[in-house]
């Protein structure tokens, strides 16, 4: 005869107290489970970060994925790459989003952890380099196919699991072309999955088009065009969504305007948005409701957004970004203070930025 409800509890109590008692005196005695007599006692683990399905493709990538375009303009030096990458993919990194024109952060993710290209999805891009390899755009047939040829040697592998265009304009998007190249990319087997990286009505074509598996976007509380015109349609179609420059290039660390010209249009947007979250001291906040947290949060809670690929050069952030997602999405009242904000500052050229 099964004990009755009431008894079964009872005996779960019981049984709860007595594991208690042990631990107790386990602990009493400086010896946790596992642990040498005198050790400290161990911190939990902390829960895995959350995985999300990559639209209708057979990925699930974690939360927080890795953009390498800061290590590869800031030349930062291998052994940090090294240790940066390392460290990223042993607490959880699956997904790393490169470009040929990123300089060497091919090359430098191929040298950290080509050896280990089970542990994460690897997606890159082309369309700025041309075949002699000087930097210009290149959106024919031989060139993007051959630009997909350098990569797979740069980044030691026989296939990239998504190969992106790397924001051309609609009207090139509207020749065709280069949409039938990447096909063909996929078609020959050095692509899993195709994209389109890039925003704004270019974005929006590519989506409509339905031939791409995944759409990469500006997405962050200082660039919010696609959230009503681009996100939802992508998620319609069940699109792979990638979330780029998903914390804004953390503009709020600059006092005044940045001398980087790729960080002033959203520090001019923030200057002007005047987030309380943002403001006086609170800028330096560094938890899940400081700037960088708010800013990722926000970020992950967008329509059909499966992965943030926040740019760092530091080994010690992904981590510590990871642990900000892991608080998850904002208040319905902030996420709605935030977009209420935007509606009412925003200017009708405050497009989605490159
Ligand atoms: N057209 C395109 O296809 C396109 C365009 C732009 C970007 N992307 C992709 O998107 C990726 C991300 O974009 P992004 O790097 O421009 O912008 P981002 O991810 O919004 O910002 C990166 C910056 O944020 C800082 N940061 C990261 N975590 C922080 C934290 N918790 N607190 C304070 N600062 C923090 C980093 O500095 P630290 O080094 O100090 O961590 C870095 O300077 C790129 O790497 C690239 O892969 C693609």
């Amino acid at each position: 005869m099964q004990p009755s409800n009431s008894r079964r509890d009872f005996l779960h109590t019981v049984t709860g107290f007595a594991a208690l008692a042990t631990l107790g005196s386990l602990a009493a005695q400086g010896r946790a489970l596992g642990q040498e007599p005198g050790a400290p006692a161990k911190a939990p683990e902390p829960k895995p970060l959350e995985r999300r399905k990559f639209g209708k493709t057979d990925m699930q990538v974690a939360l927080l994925g890795f953009g390498s375009a800061e290590i590869g303009y800031q030349k930062i030096e291998q052994g940090t790459v090294d240790k940066l990458l390392g460290a990223a993919l042993d607490a959880g990194l699956n997904v790393v989003d490169t470009a040929e024109c990123y300089l060497d952060a091919e090359l430098q993710i191929g040298a950290a952890i080509a050896h280990r290209r089970k542990d994460y999805h690897l997606f890159t891009k082309c369309g700025h380099i041309a075949a002699d390899g000087s930097r210009g755009n290149d959106w024919t047939t031989a060139g993007i196919l051959a630009s997909l040829e350098r990569s797979l040697k740069r980044l030691k592998t026989d296939a990239v699991d998504l190969f992106q265009l790397h924001s051309c304009s609609k009207e090139e998007l509207q020749k065709g072309e280069c949409i039938e190249a990447m096909e063909r990319a996929k078609k020959e087997g050095k692509t899993r999955y195709i994209g389109y990286s890039g925003d704004s009505a270019a974005a929006l074509f590519a989506v409509e088009s339905g031939r791409f598996d995944a759409l990469q976007t500006s997405v962050n509380f200082c660039d919010q065009e696609c959230i009503d015109l681009v996100l939802p349609k992508a998620k319609e179609r069940g699109m792979g969504v990638v979330a780029k420059r998903p914390i804004a290039n953390a503009v709020w660390r600059h006092e005044g305007l940045p001398d980087n010209g790729y960080h002033q249009e959203y520090w001019k947007r923030f200057d002007a948005l005047r987030y309380e979250f943002a403001q006086g001291e609170a800028r330096k906040r560094e938890d899940a409701d400081g700037p960088a947290g708010v800013a990722m949060r926000f970020t992950a809670m967008q329509p059909g957004v499966q992965v943030l690929i926040v740019g760092t050069t530091r080994p010690e952030r992904w981590k510590q970004n990871a642990d900000l997602l892991r608080a998850g999405p904002l208040s319905p009242e902030l996420e709605a203070r935030i977009r209420a904000r935007w509606k009412e500052v925003a200017k009708p050229d405050w497009i989605g930025q490159t």
